[in-house]
């Protein structure tokens, strides 16, 4: 049997400071030795949304302790470790300068490669970490930070069907929280909400259905919400709990319906694909698991566990992995890259997320 490949994986491109520890022989599942992420929503909730600044202190403030605690829970030493995989990009560049930084610090101190990962192949390979997805599939990135749609066909293989030309879907959910004075995140508290809401009594549009391909659009629903609960409050001087939950369901179906269309069509343009997976902290909303898994038909639906769906260090040694196997290797010129595409010959997407522009 091959050797086993064991890689430390750190992130640290947004909110959250990871590091993790992936082994790999193969013909055998992936195992994940160790998977630590310290988040930072406490250190930004007065601000409303992540400050850059704040944000990359803490990561230099936290690396160092969550590689330690990542070898710890493990039960190894750098020296059991192949390689140092680190995300360089895209993100917040103070972030991911921590991060890269850090990993070359290492690589350097141990001798250990070092592999720079684009943090969306991290979310984008995770089927392969946690189902051992085979390629090609199709892939819905649905975050605060992130939307598109990739047809993965390698580890550096990457087809762009189409993405948000401005708002990231959870960005839409955590500003429709705010209009109508719902705790952050968002996602949750909207769908809460909406769980008792009547979704047909407020029309809200669906962005981008009467154009052709998979680019989605979803600012225009923040107007729509912000339209009728100012009519409300003009007409009765509030907002009462059912005008909340209606306004929420009325949301979350809009939402709901565009990415399942959108999902749609992106699947008829990939022929052949053996799977259609989601990541990223929007794919926890039930109601559009099941319209998801709805369209995906006869395609295996795949949806990896929230904890790896949401940003992690796991993905993160999992994508380093499968570029370490396939021979990359990078150097002391590794840069940290706030805007990477996955896929080079895509024109650039107009939109960018609440976390900073992402590629
Ligand atoms: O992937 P993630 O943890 O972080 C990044 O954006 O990088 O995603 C967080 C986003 C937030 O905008 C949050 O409101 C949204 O995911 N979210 C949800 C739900 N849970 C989290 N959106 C809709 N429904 C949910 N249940
Ligand atoms: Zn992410």
């Amino acid at each position: 049997m091959a050797h086993p490949l064991t890689i430390l994986g750190i992130e640290s491109s947004c909110d959250d400071t990871g590091a993790a520890l992936v082994r790999h022989a193969q013909g055998e599942a992936p195992q994940i030795l160790a998977n630590v992420v310290a988040g930072q929503t406490d250190l930004h909730a007065a601000f409303g949304g992540v400050v850059p600044e704040i944000a990359a202190r803490a990561h230099a403030e936290k690396l160092d302790l969550v590689v330690e605690e990542a070898l710890n829970r493990a039960g190894l030493s750098l020296a059991d470790v192949d390689a140092i995989a680190v995300t360089a990009g895209p993100g917040l560049i103070g972030g991911v300068l921590s991060g890269v930084m850090l990993a070359k610090g290492v690589s350097v101190a141990t001798g250990k490669p070092l592999i720079g990962v684009n943090h969306l192949a991290g979310h984008a390979l995770t089927p392969r970490l946690t189902g051992q997805v085979e390629f090609p599939y199709l892939m819905l990135l649905v975050s605060g930070g992130h939307c598109q749609f990739l047809r993965v066909d390698g580890a550096d293989s990457f087809t762009r069907l189409g993405g948000t030309i401005d708002d990231a879907p959870g960005e839409a959910f955590d500003k429709c929280a705010k209009l109508l004075g719902l705790p952050q995140p968002g996602g949750p508290a909207v769908e809460a909400a909406a769980r008792s809401g009547d979704p047909a009594r407020f029309a809200f549009p669906r962005p981008l259905l009467d154009r052709p391909g998979c680019d989605l659009s979803f600012s225009g629903l923040k107007t729509a919400l912000m339209r009728a609960r100012d009519a409300l409050v003009a007409e009765k001087g509030g907002l009462t709990r059912a005008d909340r939950a209606d306004l929420c369901a009325g949301f979350q179906a809009a939402i709901a319906d565009v990415l399942a269309e959108k999902s749609r069509r992106a699947l008829a343009a990939s022929p052949g694909v053996r799977a259609f997976a989601v990541a990223g902290g929007v794919a926890a909303n039930t109601l559009l698991r099941a319209r998801l898994e709805r369209v995906a038909g006869a395609v295996p639906f795949v949806a990896p566990p929230l904890s790896l769906c949401t940003d992690n260090a796991a993905m993160i040694a999992w994508a380093g992995l499968e570029r370490f196997r396939a021979g990359h290797r990078d150097d002391l010129s590794l840069s940290a890259r706030p805007r990477w595409p996955l896929d080079t010959a895509a024109a650039p997407l107009i939109g960018s997320g609440k976390r900073g522009a992402k590629a």
